[in-house]
């Protein structure tokens, strides 16, 4: 552990996966990955610590000076010692779960991590790439409007993008059934085109700017519309078809921004999620309300036409 170079957190449940996307792995900690490489393109991480160093420590009150000496703003991220681990934390200033209420923007102080690895050691990172507390992102949620709680994903990835439907707006709710992510577009004031083999719920289906479609998503093609603002797919099926299918909207420049779930039911494949991050303008995550599964988030202008 003498020579760490950067420090990953896995999604809950996957340290496996964000593993061997890894190369120069020097320890793992419960969820925590260590390498001795600099920073690398990873999609199983929720928080990235990008400049860890080993602090030794003498006592508690030792561990917090130096940590304050550094700066203000820490969030444990626990491996074992905990009884001495929440001492030191006791003496940190508090930093409390921000809950946000959509469409706040995420805080913009910058909030170190660290760990106890040992009695007189710790790791700790001024800097890290989520502003949230070990990348949780935790909304106010609303459990009267939407039939499902699908749409904490939606409303992560425009959080992270920085950018959301307006109101008019002509959205695609591809796979939208029973309509949590519908819900979520209408609510921005945008004009909704739902598709689904199943029914939408008939609360979300009445409201208005709301028009339903049974049938196949993928039967939608970019020939049948002037301009998509926002295409958005929770369709489940394979990675593959869905791809070949986003790429086409992309190529197409008749839509702006997508956003799509890449779903994984049997076997992980690595490749198809590196021709997803390969489009340019787009990049891949995993959300912290995503499961078995990754969000690809396209915000970019198609690609210039060639004779
Ligand atoms: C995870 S659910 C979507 C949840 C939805 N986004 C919400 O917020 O409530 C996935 C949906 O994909 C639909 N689906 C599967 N294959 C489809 C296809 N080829 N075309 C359209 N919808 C499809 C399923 O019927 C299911 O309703």
């Amino acid at each position: 552990m003498e020579n760490i170079s950067t420090a990953y957190l896995s999604a809950e449940g996957y340290v496996d996966r964000l593993t061997s996307e890894l190369e120069g792995v020097v320890a793992v900690h419960d969820r925590l990955v260590f390498t001795d490489h600099p920073l690398q393109s990873v999609y199983w991480a929720q928080n990235v610590w990008l400049n860890p160093i080993i602090v030794n420590i003498n006592s508690i009150s030792d561990a917090a000076r130096q940590l304050k000496a550094i700066q203000s703003s820490w969030i444990l991220y626990p491996v074992g010692l905990h009884r001495r681990a929440a001492f030191i934390e006791e003496k940190l200033p508090r930093i409390s779960s921000p809950v946000l209420t959509f469409p706040d923007s995420p805080p913009r102080s910058p909030l170190g991590s660290w760990t106890l690895l040992e009695q007189n050691l710790l790791v700790a990172s001024s800097q890290c790439t989520s502003p949230f507390p070990n990348g949780e992102i935790f909304f106010e949620e609303d459990k009267e409007g939407p039939p499902s709680r699908a749409y904490l994903k939606l409303w992560e990835a425009w959080t992270l993008m920085a950018e959301r439907p307006k109101e008019g707006e002509f959205c695609i709710d591809a796979g939208g059934s029973p309509g949590g992510w519908c819900w979520a577009m209408q609510q921005l004031g945008a004009q909704v085109l739902s598709v689904d083999r199943s029914p939408l719920d008939k609360k979300v289906g009445r409201l208005p700017g709301v028009e339903f479609k049974k049938g196949s998503a993928f039967a939608l093609q970019p020939e049948d519309f002037d301009c998509v603002d926002w295409l958005c797919s929770d369709v489940i099926c394979y990675p593959e078809k869905l791809y070949d299918w986003a790429l086409r909207w992309v190529e197409s420049g008749v839509c702006k921004k997508m956003i799509c779930t890449i779903k994984f039911q049997g076997e992980y494949d690595s490749q198809i999620v590196k021709r997803f991050a390969s489009i340019p303008s787009s990049r891949v995550v995993h959300l912290f309300n995503n499961k078995n599964e990754l969000t690809w988030m396209w915000s970019g202008e198609p690609p210039e036409a060639t004779d």
